[in-house]
């Protein structure tokens, strides 16, 4: 979630009430346990392997050693097992051989459009596979999409976002990380649509009806879904004992430097190791060790605070103000409050308000400390204990991705922060990583290891070209000694980062959404989705675009400032060294609408075939190489709906700087030149549309199988605008995807193939 742009009825504008900062993927999987093999590339044949390459000989910058050095392992499409072998059984690469000569972005691209559908190339199939409401098992009724459901604890939530496919061997018993005909789909749901869950279309206001709370609580959360091949075909395996849901009651542990300290008590967890529920999962990642990491991002709005609260605090814990301020957990009920707190009592309703109480009374003050993180899952051990990774710090996080880690090297962590002007952060593990730790016997033991203790950073671009990694722990003098907030120790840092990283310098960025590793170099990519905020004052390199953009026509005109349609980051850690505290960053690609200025917006020289806006989304298919890039876009809508485009980058450094002059000040009275610092140009051959998704949908969420030959992505919200004639006029539902008819429309995950069972992104 969620676009800036448009008016939004069931979720908050981003932030839109968040104060400006205080201050002045794997994506792992198996990818490069061994890097591409030079076999995988014969194989994928010269065409592939020249069109993996593009761009990738065009600096003199990169580090000796680089696994972009020519004679060194090479990439290829299909890539090695953990024992060093094909994906590919030889049987299969004789047959598979005419498939994967097939040029990467072989396609045609996919035109914008506004049509209520689901559009993917000629010659690709798309199925709807699991949709808002679907059992996941075979006693639980076919859902009515009526709004009449009460047992969303065994159906799939709403709004489906980041996903993860978890392979299993074929007794579907077992993970097989080569597996590529059974699998787990770990799905977040980040949220609901109100006006469809409920039969009447919901109630708004401070009073909820019970059973409206009870069916949005268990609508969010994760579901973890079994997923097979029949006869050619992937369908849901609803006999999967792996099947279930987490929800918004589900209980998680509490680790890393908050578990026991006093910012963690609350009545459920008086000793602060244990909260309930995770909220507005958004993106996810996969860690080396085979489970799934899940970002709690917009979290604020769901819980309540009494007006007044903020006067109370500040007698009695006036750091809590400077703290909730920070996360615009504001007090009283703003549009888009939740108001769960309100369908009960007890404490799972009580849980939902964070009101300091008057007397000694136990109250839930500290929830929103419990909140905000990424939480672990491991699919193939459904009683395992469910984790919140503190260490990794609280925010709106997106996703994870993780570097392929070397033995005896710690492990690192990329995040975003989703709010206009946040961070960018990374965390390194204090344990260094062994090799027997990809197929361990306990996962969550594994990630105890590497994610309890360790150092978080925040990313300092500077305007050269080269950046610096900001420590946020008390062993940094401007964090220790920052003014507006005395951090009392390590828990207090991860559970406000802001704060810290408003203390240590850190670099204000357009709304960090998604990030991914490209498994050929290690370079990290961050999707910037857009910033309103950005203003021609306060463009700087990293961020270098404020601009005013149309959008619609006649009355509907509006125009849009700020970076209206946002752009794709990338860093190379110095020395390809995951600790290095210094990096080299450029901008990928500028999103822009074909037609936009070519100086000063489409600095990548976007066309018809590859123009977007507000890319959040965004993964590098370790199988394939594809930079797979999808929107949740709000601004070039009138011409539209969101999409999926698959490029092929090359590497930092391959483009040509520009400078953009602004007229305006930078706060000293005069004009100013920006230095922006594109990558190589897009063409068709390097950046295609490949997926145009239904009225008023984000595309989301996405994950393949290990063969490269079926993609899974997800449609969040079709049509989420309520209706001007309420549900019971379905001809003003603005979708009915997927289901067609007068049905309401509902979000669902889709499986991608070719038909001619050739690899995704040919
Ligand atoms: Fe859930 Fe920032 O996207
Ligand atoms: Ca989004
Ligand atoms: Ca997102
Ligand atoms: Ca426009």
């Amino acid at each position: 979630m969620m676009r800036e742009y448009e008016v939004r009825m069931t979720r908050p504008p981003h932030d839109s009430d968040a104060p400006p900062s205080h201050s002045s993927n794997a994506h792992f999987r198996d990818v490069a346990r061994a890097r591409l093999s030079r076999r995988a590339v014969l194989r994928g044949g010269a065409a592939a392997a020249a069109a993996l390459f593009v761009g990738a000989a065009c600096s003199d910058e990169e580090t000796a050693g680089s696994p972009l050095d020519a004679g060194t392992d090479t990439g290829g499409p299909n890539l090695p097992r953990p024992d060093g072998s094909s994906p590919l059984d030889d049987a299969e690469v004789a047959k598979d051989a005419a498939v994967a000569e097939k040029p990467l972005l072989g396609f045609s691209a996919v035109p914008k459009g506004r049509a209520d559908a689901l559009v993917v190339p000629a010659g690709y199939t798309a199925t709807v596979l699991f949709r808002l409401g679907d059992p996941l098992d075979s006693t639980t009724a076919a859902y009515a999409n009526d709004g009449t459901a009460t047992d969303f604890d065994r159906r799939a939530g709403d709004h489906h976002d980041g996903m993860e496919l978890c392979p299993l061997d074929a007794t579907g018993q077992r993970r097989d990380p080569r597996g590529s005909e059974r699998g787990l789909l770990v799905i977040n749901h980040e949220n609901v649509t109100t006006w469809a869950l409920h039969a009447n279309g919901g109630t708004a206001g401070a009073v909820r009806p019970r059973e409206e709370v009870d069916r949005e609580v268990a609508a969010h959360g994760l579901s973890v879904v079994a997923v097979r091949k029949v006869a050619g075909r992937f369908e849901i395996d609803r006999t999967s004992s792996f099947n279930r849901r987490i929800t918004a009651a589900t209980s998680f542990e509490v680790r890393g430097p908050l578990r026991g300290n006093a910012l963690a008590t609350t009545p459920y967890s008086p000793a602060g190791t244990e909260t309930r529920g995770t909220i507005n999962n958004c993106g996810t990642g996969t860690t080396p060790w085979g489970t799934v990491l899940s970002g709690e991002e917009n979290w604020a709005s769901y819980v309540f605070r009494a007006t007044g609260d903020d006067l109370v605090r500040s007698t009695v814990d006036p750091k809590s103000v400077v703290a909730l301020r920070r996360y615009a957990a504001t007090e009283g009920d703003g549009p888009f409050s939740k108001r769960w707190d309100s369908g009960g009592t007890g404490d799972m309703y009580a849980r939902w308000n964070a009101t300091v109480s008057a007397g000694a009374t136990p109250d839930y003050r500290n929830v929103l400390n419990t909140f905000g993180y990424l939480v672990e899952v491991d699919p193939y051990a459904p009683r395992a204990a469910l984790v919140k990774r503190s260490a990794l710090g609280r925010m709106a996080h997106e996703g994870a991705a993780f570097r392929d880690p070397k033995a005896g090297k710690p492990i690192v962590v990329y995040m975003g922060d989703d709010s206009r002007d946040e961070y960018i952060y990374k965390f390194v593990s204090k344990a260094k990583w062994s090799d027997a730790d990809r197929e361990p016997s306990d996962r969550i033991a594994t990630g105890h290891k590497y994610l309890d203790e360790g150092t978080l950073y925040a990313a300092k671009f500077l305007p050269d070209g080269t950046g610096t990694w900001e420590e946020l722990s008390l062993a940094n003098p401007l964090v220790a000694g920052f003014a507006a907030y005395a951090f009392a120790d390590l828990a207090d840092v991860v559970v406000n980062p802001r704060l810290a990283a408003d203390a240590a310098g850190a670099t204000k960025m357009d709304r960090p959404e998604w990030c991914s590793v490209n498994p050929k170099n290690n370079e990290v990519y961050f999707t910037l989705t857009n910033n309103s905020r950005r203003t021609t004052a306060n463009t700087d390199g990293p961020n270098p675009r404020a601009y005013d953009d149309v959008r619609g026509a006649g009355d509907a005109q509006v125009t849009q400032r700020g970076n209206v349609h946002g752009h794709i980051l990338r860093l190379a850690e110095m020395g390809d060294d995951p600790e290095a505290r210094t990096f080299r960053w450029d901008v990928y690609l500028f999103g822009a609408e074909a037609t936009s200025e070519a100086a000063r917006v489409n600095l990548s020289g976007l066309t018809a075939e590859n123009d977007f806006s507000s890319p959040d989304g965004l993964w590098f298919s370790p199988y394939s190489g594809v930079c797979w890039i999808q929107t949740d876009d709000g601004a070039y809508t009138d011409v539209t709906n969101c999409m999926m485009l698959a490029g092929l980058p090359g590497k930092v450094g391959d483009g040509t700087a520009a400078a953009i002059p602004y007229a305006t000040d930078g706060g000293d009275g005069g004009a100013r030149t920006v230095m922006a610092r594109p990558g190589a140009r897009a063409t068709p051959a390097t950046l295609k549309r490949f997926l145009v998704g239904p009225v008023q949908c984000e595309i989301t969420g996405i994950a393949e199988t290990p063969d490269g030959k079926a993609l899974f992505v997800n449609i969040q919200h079709p049509g989420e605008e309520p209706p001007a004639g309420g549900v019971s006029d379905p001809t003003r539902f603005a979708s009915h995807w997927p289901d067609g008819g007068a049905a309401r429309p509902r979000s669902a995950t889709v499986v991608i193939t070719k038909d001619d069972g050739g690899r995704v992104g040919t």
